[in-house]
């Protein structure tokens, strides 16, 4: 025994309490105490029965992340499992809180499961890059087919008891405390004679079309595979007998643990948990925020309402005109309903926060109680620093002033308040109220508290927020800038847009940039190329096929063309042959004679690009970590969390044979292609990215 797991009788029932605080992980003590408590049970006088329970806050919240990465240790979790199902005593397992992973792969290897009203259960697995290891491929099917089972593993989700009760893998849902609702449930078990009932002696599943669901899994993952090898071991469950189906999960295990998307999934994970924490931080406590103010209700503006609506904060919209507040209050309405649709709020929250938590107006004044405002309105200095001399006067004081801008300056938006050291960047992302990313844009005067306020309401709603210093683009729009132009080269230079945006979606990403161009709405990146031109670096190479498109009234999606052709109601476009004529004859007036290009070819230039910039801001101290760059690509972007972002692939690529091509194509263009500095420190000194994750 270990004292991670208590030992009591009560009765013929042996109680197994595990108390491995904050949410009970399979840690080595953890599993030998288990097998241990197994062991003193069976040894036990008169006991008849095992409960396993949790102590504290959960079940068992899978195994102990704080010893991936460390040589396994004994007992390992398959051996257990399958000792406490071999058990001649009946096992009961009382769930509540989460029993993820190994924590769900624990309790199915009991006899029989109840679980608190308020539990959860799933194999989150594949979002580590590997499937359930200690038989979860095998016996959950054995409850609830071979096409549940294949759902909950390769989607990773979570299952609200009711869910987990339909689909057989509890057996009741218990009011009661779970160790009470245990004894009882348990004690009435021996009392009418219930046999033993181990689900590895449950009959296999029947077989589906293996090869249809594995091609669809394998789609609908964008290439990872972790979700795709989940159902060859739900097959092996269907066709082997148990124990010749839990060497084949191990099998597939142990090949995934190799692979480079667990690596990348793993890093994602823990980059995930450490990317909104920094060290600067931690002894600084925000300001209370329960008022939010935004200025501007176009679809940035509503969307951040929404977000905070959907939060519990309470929101004060200001618009210019009577008209437009209405739209504005129309549009978040639009967004709430949606968030009804889809579950996420009940009908009674969403009446409730349209007409108690949320006020559309026109006058500056309303905006005197906020704690925090955001303003969100057209992307022009002179506006933007207008608002914030407006905002000056009438927010209270110790209310924070940020600015959702995507590239201006945070700096002199700051200068034209009284108040700097208030001023922030809140860059959010569009839908604001759906996507994940929450840039916080720290300028030279910002506040701490300030900052920590911007971390605090990233986390209250639901965002990953992460720091980012000044520049044109932060971090995140300043790669997109950057790699973008490495897709409009290669254009020029002989690939086409529909082959890139075919190239890297293979590659994993949500969308190709061309694609994500035409969805964006081209005007927008037209303009910038307007306000730049006149600064613009002669070296710097800018196509002029997109400029023709807009100036013929293509903007995109919106308008039903760009660099595909849309139709109503249709999801997706069609490449648009004008698009072909347009840039062959720009090379032609370049008098560039177009080359072909590979898939491979088009997703290295890519990759360059964006690591090459990623290395210049964290080499500017933009970004503070590279892992800050990578989650900004990930919840940003559409980068495949599979690959762990950007840097993470560059270490994994190799940082030598990325720096070697970076300077392959500086042949051809030695202002695009001027490698950073921190990039060939790095390779000088045999380091990588992560060595700068671990120094931070
Ligand atoms: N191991 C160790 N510590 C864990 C942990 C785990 N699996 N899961 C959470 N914790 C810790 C957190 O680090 C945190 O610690 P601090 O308070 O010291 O920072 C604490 O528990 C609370 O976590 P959260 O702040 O995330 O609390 P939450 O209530 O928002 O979420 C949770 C709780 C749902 C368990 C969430 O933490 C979570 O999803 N954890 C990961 C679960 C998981 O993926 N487990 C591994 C499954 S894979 C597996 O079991 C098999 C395998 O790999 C082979």
């Amino acid at each position: 025994m270990t004292d991670k797991i208590h030992y009591r009788r009560d009765g013929d029932i042996a109680v197994l309490r595990i108390a491995n605080p904050p949410v009970n992980a399979l840690s080595q003590e953890v599993r030998a105490g288990l097998a241990a408590g197994m062991d003193r049970a069976e040894a036990d006088t008169g006991v008849r029965a095992v409960l396993i329970v949790g102590d504290g806050r959960a079940f068992i919240a899978g195994a102990d992340i704080r010893e991936f990465g460390k040589p396994p240790q004994e007992p390992h979790l398959p051996d257990l499992c399958n000792r406490i199902e071999a058990s001649p005593l009946i096992v009961v397992a009382s769930l509540h809180g989460v029993s993820l992973g190994g924590g769900l792969e624990v309790a199915l290897s009991a006899n029989y499961r109840i679980a608190q009203p308020a539990a959860r259960v799933g194999l989150p697995e594949v979002h580590l890059g590997l499937i359930p290891g200690a038989g979860g491929t095998q016996r959950l099917p054995r409850i609830c087919g071979a096409k549940d089972a294949i759902g909950v593993i390769t989607s990773g989700r979570h299952l609200g008891a009711p869910e987990a009760l339909a689909l057989g893998i509890i057996d009741e849902i218990t009011e009661n405390d779970p160790e009470e609702a245990g004894l009882l449930w348990t004690g009435s078990l021996l009392a009418e004679g219930a046999a033993r009932r181990p689900v590895s002696e449950l009959p296999g599943p029947a077989p589906l079309d293996w090869d249809a669901v594995y091609d669809e899994v394998l789609k609908k993952g964008r290439g990872q595979i972790s979700p795709a090898a989940a159902v060859r071991a739900v097959q092996a469950s269907s066709e082997l007998p148990f124990i010749e189906g839990l060497a084949e999960e191990r099998r597939i295990f142990n090949d995934l643990m190799q692979t480079d998307q667990r690596k990348g999934m793993i890093h994602a994970f823990f980059a995930e948990r450490q990317v909104s924490s920094l060290p600067e931080l931690k002894d600084v406590p925000a300001r209370q925020v329960e008022e939010i103010g935004v200025v501007g209700g176009g679809t940035m503006g509503a969307g951040i309402a929404t977000a905070a609506l959907l939060a519990g904060l309470r929101v004060t919209l200001l618009e210019t005109t009577q008209e437009t507040a209405e739209a504005a209050g129309a549009r978040i309405a639009g967004n709430v309903a949606g968030a009804l649709k889809r579950g996420k709020i009940t009908a009674e929250q969403k009446s409730r926060m349209l007409s108690e938590a949320l006020l559309c107006d026109t006058r500056d004044a309303a905006l005197s109680d906020a704690d925090l405002v955001i303003e969100a309105v057209f992307e022009d200095m002179d506006i933007k620093r207008e608002v914030f001399g407006r905002l000056d006067a009438v927010c209270k004081p110790g209310a924070v002033l940020a600015t959702n801008t995507s590239y201006l300056d945070v700096n002199e938006i700051a200068a034209a308040t009284s108040r700097p050291s208030d001023v922030i960047g809140l860059h959010f992302f569009s839908p604001a109220h759906v996507m994940k990313l929450l840039e916080v844009v720290v300028a030279d005067k910002t506040a701490d508290d300030v900052t920590a306020t911007g971390f605090a309401l990233g986390k209250r709603l639901g965002k990953t927020a992460v720091r980012s210093g000044v520049c044109e683009g932060f971090i995140g729009n300043r790669l997109l800038n950057t790699y973008r132009s490495a897709a409009d080269h290669m254009v020029l230079d002989g690939a086409s847009p529909f082959q890139i945006d075919s190239a890297l979606q293979d590659f994993g990403f949500a969308m190709g940039p061309f694609a994500v161009s035409d969805l964006a709405g081209l005007d927008i990146a037209w303009a910038m190329r307007k306000r730049r031109a006149a600064s613009r670096d002669p070296r710097d190479r800018v196509g002029r096929y997109a400029d023709k498109l807009c100036e013929a009234g293509h903007f995109g999606q919106k308008t039903g063309e760009g660099f595909y052709l849309y139709e109503k109601d249709r999801r997706g476009g069609t490449a648009n042959p004008r698009v072909i004529d347009l840039i062959e004859a720009e090379r032609h007036d370049r008098g560039i004679t177009p080359r072909s290009f590979t898939d491979a070819e088009i997703q290295r230039r890519y990759m360059a690009a964006m690591v090459n910039e990623g290395a210049k801001v964290l080499g500017e101290g933009i970004a503070g970590r590279p892992l800050d760059v990578d989650m900004v690509l990930i919840f940003g972007y559409g980068f495949p969390r599979y690959r762990g972002g950007p840097m993470k692939w560059a270490d994994m690529t190799g940082l030598p044979e990325v720096l070697a091509d970076i300077d392959r194509f500086a042949a051809e263009d030695a202002y695009f292609w001027s490698a950073a500095p921190l990039l060939r420190e790095l390779v000088a000194q045999g380091r990588t990215f992560d060595d700068l994750n671990r120094d931070a």
